[in-house]
């Protein structure tokens, strides 16, 4: 298998646990595990008490038995659990894909998305998100890029990086069109549950089609990235099987003491979910009075969901220089558009940090001392 390097991931593994101010993370502020057992009595004990053997390949019973309560139409049998998102969707690509099959895929993305694809020789039509309408789609776009090739569909709502939500009714455009050429839509869902108004919430594509496979975890709208547990949820036994049959040469099973700390979090998603979001809409605030006051460098476009967002930068600079001098300088870690083969204009930034403001107050100093930007009249003033 050859498989091109994953720029995000590479990039992070350099800097993430040494720069002091993370400023582009997607996990929300995570938990100890003490806070985790604090949310029911007698959870230490239960914790000790846990068998460190093979667990059962499918995931735990009752972890996937809490996992359907997320879902309207979901039982334990059209769950599969995995070592992280990451497992499910490298294992989807290489089960549902092949060698002339064609494969379209929102983009930006996490580069896995369509990375794992194109590994397997699958060809990949990206469908890119519109910066200059809100980072709207264009559903004609897909109606147009469909081929008899076409095996699957991949989205990714809320979106990394733009925190970009499509509207219901899109979604159930994209659904029509799958189900008329009988194409497996791909849903990575890791950031669902973080929309800031309830009402963005989109339904899970399993829910929704009998061909659409769904990802779901405790990384991102669980905040707990560590315990390395997700999950696809389908209603679409075959695929399911061969993904079970997949999984035996890459985890087997998954580790028994996140299976059990992963039911704690699933248990108690709603106060989770409420916590992670009460730190993004204080984060938010800051972060558009911040973009408000530098409107004349940044091109802020506000999230939907989720804990990141993607904003452009209107001076003519390079933003992989410009986030490398701001790391070396002040320890400020901002992910460049390049990570995602997105041009040279734009930044992720990452709000689900207790620590953010701090960070944020960083980043201003960097910016008030940089010749690069405020103080050269020449440079500010020169639009994309
Ligand atoms: C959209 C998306 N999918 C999947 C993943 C990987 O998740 P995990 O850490 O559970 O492997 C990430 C991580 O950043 C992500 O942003």
């Amino acid at each position: 298998m050859q498989i091109e390097e994953f720029k995000l991931e590479r990039f992070f593994s350099k800097y993430e646990f040494k720069a002091p101010h993370l400023l582009c993370s997607s996990d929300p502020e995570s938990f100890l595990i003490e806070e985790l057992l604090s949310f029911e009595p007698n959870l230490s004990e239960d914790l000790k008490k846990v068998w460190l053997g093979y667990t059962e390949t499918q995931g735990n019973l009752e972890l996937r038995e809490c996992v359907t309560k997320l879902y309207e139409t979901i039982n334990p049998e059209n769950i599969l659990v995995h070592s992280g998102g990451e497992e499910g969707i490298f294992i989807f690509m290489n089960v549902a894909l092949k060698s002339g099959d064609h494969a379209i895929a929102m983009f930006p993305a996490y580069q896995s998305l369509y990375e794992v694809a194109q590994s397997t020789g699958c060809e990949i039509t990206k469908w890119e998100l519109n910066e200059k309408n809100n980072w709207e789609l264009d559903i004609e776009f897909l109606k147009a890029n469909i081929k008899k090739t076409t095996k699957a569909i991949i989205l990714n709502c809320p979106h990394n990086p733009t925190g970009y939500v499509m509207s219901k009714e899109k979604l159930m455009q994209v659904v029509d069109i799958a189900r008329k050429h009988n194409i497996v839509i791909f849903s990575d869902e890791v950031y669902r549950f973080l929309e800031y108004r309830s009402e963005d919430r989109l339904p899970a594509v399993c829910d929704v089609y009998e061909n659409g496979v769904s990802v779901g975890g405790m990384s991102k709208a669980f905040a707990l990235p560590g315990l390395r547990i997700c999950w696809t949820a389908t209603k679409n036994k075959e695929i399911l099987n061969q993904m079970a049959k997949f999984k035996d040469y890459t985890t087997i099973c998954n580790s028994a003491p996140s299976e059990f700390l992963a039911i704690v979090g699933v248990k108690h998603k709603e106060r989770i979910f409420k916590r992670n979001l009460e730190i993004i809409s204080n984060n938010l605030k800051i972060l558009n009075i911040f973009f408000d006051k530098y409107k004349d460098i940044f091109n802020w476009q506000p999230p939907k969901a989720g804990t990141i967002a993607f904003p452009g930068i209107k001076v003519n600079i390079d933003i992989e220089k410009f986030c490398i001098d701001l790391v070396d300088k002040k320890g400020v870690f901002l992910l460049p558009s390049t990570k995602y083969d997105f041009g040279n204009r734009n930044f992720r930034i990452g709000f689900g940090r207790k620590n953010m403001p701090v960070c944020l107050i960083r980043f201003e100093e960097y910016l008030n001392q940089s010749n690069l930007l405020l103080k050269d009249p020449v440079l500010a003033k020169t639009e994309s």
